[in-house]
């Protein structure tokens, strides 16, 4: 493989190009990589870059000297690959790495430009970039450092680069799930045992075990790497071993009403139930794997009405007339208080849950996480409930107990005033949702 690399300062890579894996692919032949220092494309005197136009202090790199440095290069050795590096550049990871290397594959030569100062003229990306690349969401000196990652990223794709091409194929991020913990010798490391299992000999405790460890890891830790992944079925199953319960609860009683009487506007009260939020969150709940949704209200007359929409769906013609409803709605329960709510699940799950409130106004004294949040919230090993309000908002008495607020959900407009039913959806699909991000 054909590795060009333009830039300013060569020197940088030179142990690096020498040293280890890399060293020893060039030793072998594997790969050929040929350092071009840009500033032997100015003339004389000439300086290699310019201030950009517009105000505020910055320099570029000159357009025409990069140009015919890629120009010069490509005739002699032939087309490439051109990767020019920039924060704004497409986010490297490993899904980026593999598309890549598989593109390079097959032109067999690569041209990594790496810029310094305010960056490069955005014509010549226009011109001349196949791949705009960032390292991170973060700013360097140079496009130096970001090429290295690059090639020590890639190179582990090109064969007879990395001695085991299997545990290419292994690591974290290949897939789903990053690596599983490895151990060496000793066995007794200052108190600190490798696991029994990894000593076992037995191949396939030890596959089950790394699997699993894989799975948990990911789950607590890079929970956002699974939700872009495609998952197998297998997959899946390892992954709903290691989340924690969760459940929703719609309050419609301890909830705020409008009140023009009251100084604030609003007193704490209990609101009317709808069907569509009982079929509707039942479905999302489902769909995202909540174990179940909570329909509490204290009023008599409105415990009827669910009751008499639950037995439609549970055992009556509702059984047969959509089976997926009936299913979603087998997950909802009808109670008269949170507390009532918070001891089934202690019961289900042995443990209190983590409250989770929800709601579109901030409230200053209570801890805020947001839709990232998710290894913060699980690291306390307990089922998760989100507490959805109705009317005006869950009261603030009830939002007091509650260990987490989740952030309002905002789009990009002004409105912003959401059925409860939409809210709860959007917050399952950011928490828990499988968006993935595999081509
Ligand atoms: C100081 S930076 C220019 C930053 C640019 N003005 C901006 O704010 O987007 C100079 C060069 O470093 C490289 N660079 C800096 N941060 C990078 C990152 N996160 N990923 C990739 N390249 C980066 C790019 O080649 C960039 O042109």
């Amino acid at each position: 493989m054909n590795i060009s690399i333009l830039t300013l300062f060569p020197d940088l890579y030179q142990a690096f190009l020498d040293t280890s894996l890399i060293g020893r692919a060039r030793q072998s032949g594997i790969l050929n990589v040929e350092l071009v220092n840009l500033f032997n494309f100015a003339r004389p005197g000439q300086r290699i870059d310019s201030p950009t136009f517009g105000h505020g202090a910055g320099m570029l790199l000159k357009p025409e000297i990069v140009a015919q440095a890629i120009d010069q290069h490509e005739s002699q050795q032939g087309k490439a690959v051109k990767i020019f590096f920039s924060p704004q550049g497409r986010k490297l990871d490993q899904r980026v790495l593999q598309e890549l290397s598989q593109r390079i594959a097959q032109v067999g030569h690569v041209m990594l430009v790496a810029s310094r100062y305010e960056g490069m003229d955005a014509r010549v990306e226009q011109v001349y970039a196949d791949e705009l690349l960032s390292v991170g969401d973060f700013v360097l000196m140079g496009g130096d450092l970001p090429a290295m990652m690059l090639l020590e990223g890639l190179l582990r794709y090109v064969p007879g680069v990395v001695g085991d091409a299997a545990s290419v194929q292994a690591d974290s991020f290949a897939g789903a799930f990053v690596d599983y913990p490895e151990y060496t010798h000793p066995v007794d490391w200052r108190g600190h045992m490798v696991p029994e299992v990894v000593r076992s000999g037995n191949h396939q405790a030890i596959e089950d075990w790394r699997a699993a460890q894989a799975a948990q890891k990911t789950v607590q830790q890079h929970f956002n790497w699974i939700q872009s992944s495609a998952l197998t079925a297998p997959q899946r199953v390892l992954v709903n071993r290691y989340l924690p319960a969760h459940y929703a609860v719609l309050l419609h009683g301890d909830i705020l009403l409008k009140d023009p009487n009251s100084p604030q506007g609003v007193r704490v009260g209990s609101s009317s139930v709808t069907s569509f939020d009982l079929h509707d969150i039942a479905r999302s709940s489902l769909t995202y794997g909540l174990k179940n949704y909570f329909i509490v209200t204290p009023l008599k007359d409105q415990q009827r009405v669910v009751q008499t929409l639950l037995d439609f769906w549970n055992t009556g013609p509702g059984v047969y007339y959509n089976e997926h409803r009936h299913q979603a709605v087998g997950r909802v329960r009808l109670l008269s208080c949170l507390d009532d709510v918070i001891r089934d699940i202690t019961v289900q799950e042995g443990r209190a849950p983590l409250l989770i409130a929800t709601s579109a106004r901030d409230v200053p004294h209570i801890q805020k996480i947001t839709y990232y949040d998710q290894a913060e919230v699980w690291q306390h090993d307990r089922p998760v409930l989100f507490l959805f309000g109705t009317a005006k908002g869950i009261a603030p008495h009830v939002i007091d107990r509650c260990d987490y607020l989740l952030g309002p959900i905002q789009g990009m407009g002004e409105f912003n005033h959401l059925s409860v039913r939409s809210a709860a959806a959007i917050v399952f699909d950011r928490w828990l949702g499988n968006n993935i991000k595999n081509r």
